[in-house]
């Protein structure tokens, strides 16, 4: 039976995985800080900041099941305002937990996939690693982030038989938006434009997609005899990743403004 871990499994996206994958006969373990009440889904309270906490962790799996398959890096949290407002804390926390929980996560899983023969890894990136949000520029850098480690990663551990595979969700609909961390204060120069473009992120990310498509994308990686490097989720944000692809940077940057708003006010 293969052996599945997902970060950030008490809540939103990594908990709907963690319960699908376990439901359709996986060995699953969740972690995160707090308990995870599942029944089907083994519960491990760690923080991904925590690299000793996640090797301690890893290793305990490792050791009851004799082997680690795929690991899915899903914890994270997301930050709001304007990059001058931001503070050192907080943009510091960000990248703490959405890039090094990555790498913490892989770097504890990496020695004990080798020895299991292979393994796959999959990182949960975003659409905005590819179009950056204004008034987001942490989030989305953390996650644009994630895709480059992901890149030189997957070159580096194929030669082990382990893949790497960055997933790039569109808006879905989770406890993020609540759990978001807004700046203390926006400047009034700022203001405003914050207000309509993460009033703007907030509409879409609650009329967004339901976690369970998100969790049949993850089962198909998972089942997949190789997985593709990026995976995006959802129609509408396929398209956007093309066309960003596509269209001259300053008109995809045109587009994004019109997006969030920034008609002149
Ligand atoms: N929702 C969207 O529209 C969307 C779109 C694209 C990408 N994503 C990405 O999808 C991932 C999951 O987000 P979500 O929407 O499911 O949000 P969520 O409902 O807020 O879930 C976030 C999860 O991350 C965990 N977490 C946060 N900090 C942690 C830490 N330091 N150590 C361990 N676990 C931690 C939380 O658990 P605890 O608080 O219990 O630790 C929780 O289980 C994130 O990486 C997010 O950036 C989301």
């Amino acid at each position: 039976m293969k052996v599945i871990l997902v970060t950030g499994a008490s809540s939103g996206i990594g908990l709907q995985v963690a319960n699908d994958l376990a439901q359709k006969g996986y060995r699953v373990y969740g972690i995160s800080r707090s308990k995870i009440h599942e029944k089907k889904v083994k519960s491990i309270q760690a923080d991904v900041t925590q690299f000793e906490q996640l090797k301690q962790a890893y290793h305990d799996i490792y050791d009851i099941e004799g082997h680690i398959d795929v690991v899915i890096n899903n914890a994270g949290f997301g930050i709001s305002g304007s990059i001058e407002d931001t503070s050192l804390e907080d943009a510091h926390e960000l990248m703490d937990v959405n890039f090094m929980g990555v790498f913490n996560s892989t770097k504890a899983a990496l020695p004990l996939m080798r020895q299991s023969g292979g393994g796959k890894i999959i990182n949960m990136s975003s659409v905005a690693s590819r179009l950056s949000i204004p008034f987001q520029a942490f989030y989305s850098s953390s996650k644009a982030a994630i895709n480059a480690f992901s890149e030189a990663l997957a070159h580096e551990v194929s030669p082990f038989g382990i893949q790497v595979c960055s997933v790039m969700p569109g808006d879905i609909k989770t406890g993020f938006t609540k759990n978001r961390r807004k700046n203390a204060i926006d400047s009034p120069c700022y203001q405003k434009r914050v207000d309509k473009s993460v009033g703007v992120m907030e509409d879409d990310e609650r009329n967004g997609m339901d976690p369970e498509v998100a969790a049949k994308v993850i089962h198909r990686l998972v089942k997949q005899k190789r997985m593709p490097i990026y995976k995006t989720i959802g129609f509408k944000y396929k398209v956007f990743v093309l066309l960003h692809k596509l269209l001259p940077a300053r008109f995809a940057h045109f587009v994004v403004g019109a997006i969030y708003g920034f008609k002149k006010d």
